[in-house]
């Protein structure tokens, strides 16, 4: 017998669909750059393993790491320091410490819909119950700060946010973070935003919501801007006060964040920022290859994202987001179903640019082909 907990969630849609696929698909799915670590990086870990640090460390992280990303942090609150730090595996195990440290059963939590795979889930695992406000292709997949004033709640807790977001790439504007932070103190609710594609931006700097709430815990993680997903490094920055509960909670989960990776990560936030610039620059130019070939398929429209390195195409064909994507899985290419962020991404594709350009044509060719069948009539 299982707790009832486990029964409220699933192992997310895109597993299953990556498990269906032919080894030779061309894979428009994935979720992490196809990129390795920069190469300093990789030598500081292989450094790091050889000379012992393969121990339990600090559970808040590595102390120089800490201050490090208490560094970067100061330029937007100048009274960052390494107590607002706290080093987690990964901005996943990020996201569960903030949840169990925030969330009480009863609670309502605002999530985007669409929006990224474990907010939902995470807030009904502590009990509480998501209440997905939109995002749309009418608002440039924004937040619509009259629909958020309608959803809230006196049982509201919590307002989450994801700019670079997954799936839509869209990036808030300076004057939507102060609005939603406005909108959190108006009614007294903590801002969980996930920034984990901050670096990862096409058109201008992403704005943290650090340094603009004091209600914010920003989460963040390595995996994307250093290509290092299997690594598991991430972290939280979070006010002062509440910065030792998350940690005795993050102390429960993972005891302490691995050693070697971050030993290497430090290593990583000095030498690795040209390798960082060369693979922005890379996706820019995938970036502008999609668009324009989506641009031009019937059936598709396409909001051109800011940051992140997917794409989130709207279609009008006559087919829900799985059977498309299933339908493209059949003709070799692996997308994900919009519908597994949220009811909102019904008719949508998430398209994932970290892929070859010479994938990203061969994938494309294949949709546009589809997309003309479908036109046609011509599509069981
Ligand atoms: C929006 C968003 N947040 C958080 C994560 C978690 O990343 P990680 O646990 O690798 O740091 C991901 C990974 O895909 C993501 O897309």
């Amino acid at each position: 017998m299982v707790a009832e907990r486990a029964r409220l969630v699933e192992i997310s849609g895109i597993r299953r669909l990556f498990e269906a696929a032919s080894p030779d698909a061309v894979n428009l799915g994935l979720g992490e750059p196809d990129f390795d670590p920069p190469p300093e990086v990789v030598a500081a870990l292989c450094d790091a393993v050889r000379s012992g640090m393969n121990h339990y460390g600090p559970s808040a992280g590595i102390s120089a790491l800490r201050e490090k990303i208490a560094e970067r942090y100061r330029s937007l609150d100048p009274t960052t320091t390494r107590e607002n730090i706290i080093v987690t595996s990964g901005g996943s195990e990020g996201l569960m410490t903030v949840a169990l440290t925030l969330y009480d059963a009863g609670d309502e939590v605002l999530v985007p819909n669409p929006g990224f795979v474990l907010y939902s889930p995470h807030a009904r695992l502590m009990g509480a119950t998501p209440v997905p406000y939109s995002l749309t292709a009418e608002n440039r997949y924004l937040p619509d700060l009259d629909e958020l004033e309608r959803l809230v709640s006196p049982r509201t807790r919590a307002l989450v946010v994801n700019s670079p977001s997954n799936p839509t790439g869209a990036v808030f504007p300076k004057k939507t973070v102060a609005r939603l932070s406005a909108f959190a103190d108006r009614h007294d609710l903590s801002i969980v935003s996930d920034e984990v594609y901050e670096e990862i931006v096409y058109e201008r700097p992403a704005t943290s919501f650090w340094g603009v709430s004091d209600r914010a815990v920003i989460v963040n993680s390595f995996s994307k801007t250093l290509a290092m997903t299997g690594w598991r490094v991430g972290f939280l920055v979070a006010p002062r006060t509440l910065a030792p509960e998350l940690n005795k909670v993050h102390y429960h989960i993972v005891a302490c964040p691995p050693t070697p990776t971050q030993v290497a990560v430090l290593a990583g936030l000095s030498d690795g920022e040209e390798a960082r610039r060369s693979m922005v620059r890379e996706f820019r130019a995938r970036r502008a290859i999609v668009t324009r070939l989506l641009s031009r398929t019937p059936g598709l429209s396409v909001v051109p994202p800011e940051g992140a390195f997917y794409v989130f195409p709207r279609f009008s064909w006559d087919r829900t987001a799985t059977e498309a994507a299933g339908d493209l899985l059949r003709r070799g290419v692996i997308t994900t179903p919009g519908d597994v962020f949220g009811s909102l991404g019904a008719s949508h594709l998430r398209l994932s640019f970290a892929a070859s350009r010479e994938n990203l044509r061969r994938g494309l060719a294949v949709l546009r082909r589809y997309a003309a069948d479908l036109a046609e009539g011509t599509v069981p």
